[in-house]
């Protein structure tokens, strides 16, 4: 049996978005964005057995699994290591124009939050690195050893949307200087410090909230988004569809943003009517966002915050 922890989310329902995409191609080709362990395309490939997908990973260890995983059906997959913010770079590469349907699975996989070594965990000691890509790049660290307090207190009340990011700024930077500050458990003992006890009853791990943000900043992962989104909206032809899962806020707003852009009318805001051509060449699939039903989240704690949304292209 599948360990619950290694379920794809939302496979059926996504699955269920791409299909009508597929469905009506007799050489349908599908970008699976954040490969992971492979869940999602092994499931599409079996499915769909004309369906080629083309993969990619910024995590190579990523790549190694489910390359294993793939074995079945590793012939019509076509592995890339690389950022989703590459995918124009790789279509051209691959001489493709335009793909029938995008799936992004956004943020860490439950093996990378398993592999205790990689520290993206607050809960297992580790070094602090957190790239998912262990090849190049800033680990959390560097970052938090060369950071200024201005700097460190921008990534962890933006992207942490932390209250106290002062205190805890504060605290990194006396902890750094005194040379305890090298792990997971030491970081999170440090925000857990600098958290009145009050806030620290609710709202469950303190640390959460600032492991959350030297993650986005270690992989760019905002940045990265809202580079990538436009490449895969261009990428997908008439009729293609494009579904991406956010599990926190700040993505999916970007999301929200990039969707309600290209699918709303082209008119200047405020006519009361159309002008001639300026409908949206993209319409919404899901109105709004879906999350995961009760019984997945039952099943699979990591499918809570899951919100899921999708667009179709219907024009040129
Ligand atoms: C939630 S997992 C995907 C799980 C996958 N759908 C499955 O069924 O196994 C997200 C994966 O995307 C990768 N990833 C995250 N951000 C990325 C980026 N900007 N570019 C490429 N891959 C990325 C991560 O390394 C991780 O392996």
């Amino acid at each position: 049996m599948q360990d619950a922890l290694h379920i794809p989310v939302a496979l059926d329902r996504c699955i269920a978005l791409l299909s009508p995409a597929i469905e009506s191609k007799t050489n349908p080709i599908i970008i699976d964005a954040t490969l992971g362990m492979g869940g999602h395309s092994k499931a599409l490939l079996i499915k769909y057995p004309n369906l080629k997908i083309i993969a990619l990973d910024r995590d190579l260890s990523a790549i190694e699994v489910a390359t294993t995983n793939l074995s079945e059906v590793i012939d019509r997959i076509e592995i890339v290591h690389a950022v989703y913010d590459e995918i124009s770079e790789v279509l051209s590469k691959l001489g493709i124009d335009e793909v029938d349907g995008i799936l992004f699975d956004l943020g860490v996989s439950s093996m990378q939050l398993d592999q205790a070594e990689r520290g993206f965990a607050y809960s297992q000691e580790a070094p602090l690195d957190m790239r998912m890509d262990q090849s190049s790049g800033l680990s959390a660290l560097d970052i938090l050893n060369t950071y200024s307090y201005g700097e460190l207190v921008r990534v962890i009340r933006n992207f942490g949307e932390e209250k106290f990011a002062t205190k805890i700024a504060d605290n990194i930077i006396k902890a750094r200087e005194a040379g305890t500050l090298s792990t997971t458990k030491d970081l999170a003992e440090i925000v857990k410090n600098s958290i009145p006890a009050p806030a620290r009853r609710t709202g469950g791990n303190p640390a959460k909230r600032t492991f959350q943000a030297l993650r986005i900043e270690v992989n760019q992962e905002l940045a990265v988004l809202e580079r990538a989104l436009p490449q895969a909206i261009q990428g997908i032809r008439v009729g293609g569809r494009l579904v991406v899962m956010a599990y926190q806020s700040l993505e999916d707003k970007i999301v929200k943003k990039a969707f309600a852009q290209v699918t709303g009318s082209n008119s200047p805001l405020g006519l009361p009517f159309d002008l001639p051509n300026s409908a949206a060449s993209y319409k919404l699939v899901i109105n709004g966002s879906e999350g995961a039903s009760n019984q997945e989240i039952a099943i699979n704690a990591r499918a809570q915050s899951m919100r899921l949304r999708a667009i179709e292209r219907v024009a040129a």
